[in-house]
């Protein structure tokens, strides 16, 4: 409690002097010891962003943000490679496309997104898991592959995709229509919530029955708060101090943290009424996918899900909506500065019949170029990391660098797709072709990741985005109102202001 309330409290007042004075604090009250890390032996050789003494690189780190320090790391780290101290741990940028895919690709005992369970983590991902409770993204074991294939049978299957196209169809469709409902024009104040509220409503579809999930905006509300909580350094400070105090055990939510896992828990609750609801009404129609993914994983045909099941309703709370809406608002920011492509992308829509999976799926390539180039400059999620739990040589590094367990190894996406190094000088232009098959070369692009842990909802995300471009292009002449969105770097890749549009209806 006393911690919430802080916590508002402080927001205002300068980190640093927030920071130096618990931290003092703390020294004195003899809670923590300090042992000196000699940048020497840390990495040798490789670069340091020098920070203040004892906290290093904590005060940049509060003050800017995680995905602020690290572009000062990659700025000082010419072979791929940097590092800084942050008070007795220390965080490692990793860079270069080699160095990176080896990172990504290293088996669980040698680095995982949380680390060792037990011990006080600062990774996100363990704060992400005191919000919405165990899932994929933590999972470490013998059962990862089984739940990854259950997943991917599920959601990376041109097959079970295709069954799902109606719906997104439809969805799409009522979806973009009510933006101007009987009217002609809209002003629509942020078309990325647009493009959120439809998977929302996609979502409790598919899995519950349940197409009003995205009504009230409670479900938009919370990923928000879950999104923003996960990324801000203050979550794991205030656990940190817990911790210490001993108010918490390692892992368990604090008092803040459960109140939102207790919004999450009504959120699932009132699915599961709908998919009872729906079952009951519907007893011989195909299974909901909750329920698909129950059976398949030990559940029965009524009643509670299986573990895997459950675990899965948290998580799609948190991901699956915002990752669509901001691609959705990246292709038409886009696609607006660019009226050449607009064009292109419109002639292939215009010809081809978009009513059937197969065309929307595989016979649009200028679409498929737009989204990834648009992935490639805005990739919403920019960055991952994976602390190390067992010394380690990164191979790929040429010289012998030894990763220690403890440490932090941040990898930026954007980094690597915008690099001109990599590249070339037209790196930070919008260019579709790149991506049109004969053109493609071998430069690093992963938004949904690399390796044994890449993301396993790629398909029906690339699919929800295009189904919902073409609709929307479709039904209406599209006006971006600013031309000069930037990007904010924040626990995703967001845009800085709200993306506005006008949208008038094609006759
Ligand atoms: C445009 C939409 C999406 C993007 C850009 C995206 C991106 C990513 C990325 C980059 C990773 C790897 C992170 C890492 O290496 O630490 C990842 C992992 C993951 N994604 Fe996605 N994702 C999207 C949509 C989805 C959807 C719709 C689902 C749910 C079906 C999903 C579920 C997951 C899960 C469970 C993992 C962790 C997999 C594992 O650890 O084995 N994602 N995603
Ligand atoms: C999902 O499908 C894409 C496209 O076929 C593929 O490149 C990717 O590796 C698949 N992801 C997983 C986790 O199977």
């Amino acid at each position: 409690m006393i911690f919430d309330a802080l916590n508002e409290l402080v927001v205002d007042i300068s980190p640093l002097v927030v920071v130096t004075a618990t931290v003092g604090l703390l020294v004195f009250m003899g809670f923590l010891t300090f042992k000196s890390v000699s940048s020497d032996n840390v990495l040798s050789g490789v670069p340091e962003l020098k920070g203040v003494p004892v906290l290093g690189a904590v005060p940049m780190y509060l003050k800017y943000g995680m995905p602020q320090l690290v572009s000062k790391l990659i700025t000082i780290g010419n072979d791929g490679i940097s590092y800084a101290n942050v008070v007795t741990n220390v965080l490692v940028s990793v860079h270069d496309p080699a160095m990176v895919r080896e990172v990504l690709a290293y088996p669980e005992e040698i680095a995982s997104r949380e680390g060792d369970s037990g011990y006080m983590s600062w990774s996100p991902f363990w704060t992400l898991r005191r919000l919405i409770g165990n899932s994929l993204f933590n999972y470490v074991g013998p059962e990862t592959n089984y739940r990854r294939n259950a997943f991917i049978r599920e959601f990376n299957s041109t097959k079970s995709n295709s069954e799902k196209f109606d719906t997104i169809t439809k969805l799409a469709r009522a979806h973009t229509n009510a933006l101007t409902g009987e009217g002609s024009t809209a002003e629509v104040d942020n078309i990325r919530y647009s493009a959120d509220i439809f998977a929302i409503a996609l979502w409790g579809e598919i899995l519950y029955g349940n197409p009003n999930n995205h009504v009230g905006g409670h479900v938009l509300s919370l990923s928000d708060t879950i999104i923003h909580l996960a990324g801000n350094p203050w979550s794991s400070i205030w656990y940190f101090f817990q911790l210490l105090l001993k108010l918490v055990t390692p892992g368990e939510s604090t008092r803040s943290e459960a109140k939102i896992r207790a919004r999450l828990a009504k959120v699932v609750e009132r699915n599961m009424e709908k998919l009872e609801e729906y079952e009951h009404n519907n007893p011989d129609a195909p299974l909901k996918i909750i329920r698909r993914l129950s059976v398949m994983t030990g559940g029965g045909r009524t009643g509670p899900l299986s573990k895997f099941a459950s675990e899965f309703t948290n998580l799609n709370l948190f991901g699956g909506h915002h990752s669509i809406g901001l691609n959705v608002a990246w292709s038409l920011i886009d696609l607006d500065k660019h009226p050449r492509c607009l064009a292109k992308l419109t002639a292939e829509i215009n010809s081809v019949d978009t009513t059937h999976f197969t065309n929307v799926n595989s016979n649009m390539p200028y679409l498929d170029a737009v989204i990834m180039e648009s992935n490639r400059l805005h990739p919403t999620v920019h960055a991952t990391l994976r602390v190390i739990n067992r010394e380690t040589t990164l191979a790929s590094s040429g010289r012998p660098i030894v990763l220690k367990p403890g440490m932090l190894v941040y990898l930026s996406f954007l980094h690597l797709h915008t690099s001109p190094t990599l590249w070339g000088p037209d790196a930070g232009e919008f260019i579709p072709e790149r991506f049109l098959s004969g053109n493609k070369k071998h430069q690093p692009f992963m938004p949904f990741g690399y390796g044994p842990r890449s993301c396993v909802g790629y398909k029906i995300s690339i699919l929800a985005i295009k189904v919902y471009l073409i609709t929307l292009l479709k039904t209406y002449k599209v006006d971006v109102k600013d031309h000069g969105h930037k990007t904010k770097v924040g626990t995703l890749l967001q845009t800085m202001k709200p993306v506005s549009v006008k949208v008038s209806r094609r006759s």
